[in-house]
């Protein structure tokens, strides 16, 4: 038990670690005080580039695969309970733990993302067919609208609907799957609501247009 407690924790740890915060303190900026206000990718592009933005998603994307991965590790000699193995169970657990360090990180306050790249990184590991279904679905979005958070918002909610569909054509998902798919589509609805409420006030911005405050 005390493995799995430790697992979940690290997971935490690891997705606090904010691309655009730490990458941001290193060249002197916050960039929840620009653009957006959030610490996550998009805002990275408008506030200080491609390259900056880059980074950014490398590092949160890939602190997602981390968590999944650490969740698939056994140690010997350290007792799990039997329930923690079940299928995707554990990966499932420690990604969503990553993503609620990216949201919430203990590192800076508790202010950070809104955890789309997180959770795409994780499912890159445990699911590639569905991270490829939901990356198609946001990049249609964008190309169509040019809204980045709205895109995310169907990509997220594109997850649950996929893994349905996929299901039902003969494509077995364990529980756990599904579970951190309504999961993570209610967190992006929730982090993304200011966006979605800029959205019918017709103040969100576009990609490629100057951002507002939220
Ligand atoms: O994942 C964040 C993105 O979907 C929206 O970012 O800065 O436009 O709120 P932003």
């Amino acid at each position: 038990m005390a493995f799995l407690i430790a697992q979940l924790i690290v997971a935490y740890l690891l997705g606090s670690i904010s691309g655009s915060l730490v990458l941001g303190h290193l060249r002197g900026v916050d960039i929840r005080t620009q653009g957006s206000g959030n610490a996550g990718g998009t805002n990275a592009l408008r506030v200080a580039g491609w390259r900056f933005a880059l980074g950014v998603v490398a590092i949160d994307v890939g602190k997602g695969a981390l968590a999944a991965w650490l969740g698939g590790l056994s140690v010997a000699g350290l007792d799990q309970p039997a329930w923690w193995s079940s299928p995707l169970l554990a990966p499932c657990a420690c990604a969503f733990a990553a993503v609620l360090g990216h949201c919430w990180p203990v590192y800076f306050g508790f202010r950070g993302g809104k955890g789309a790249g997180t959770a795409f990184g994780a499912l890159l590991v445990m699911a590639p067919l569905l991270a490829g279904i939901m990356f198609t679905v946001w990049l249609a979005v964008i190309a169509a609208f040019r809204y980045v958070g709205f895109a995310t918002v169907l990509g997220a909610l594109a997850f649950p609907v996929g893994l349905w569909l996929l299901d039902r054509s003969g494509h077995a998902f364990p529980p756990a799957l599904a579970a951190f798919a309504l999961a993570i589509a209610a967190l992006i609805l929730f982090t993304h609501r200011a966006n979605l409420r800029r959205m019918v006030r017709g103040e969100e911005p576009r990609i490629g247009r100057a951002a507002r405050s939220p």
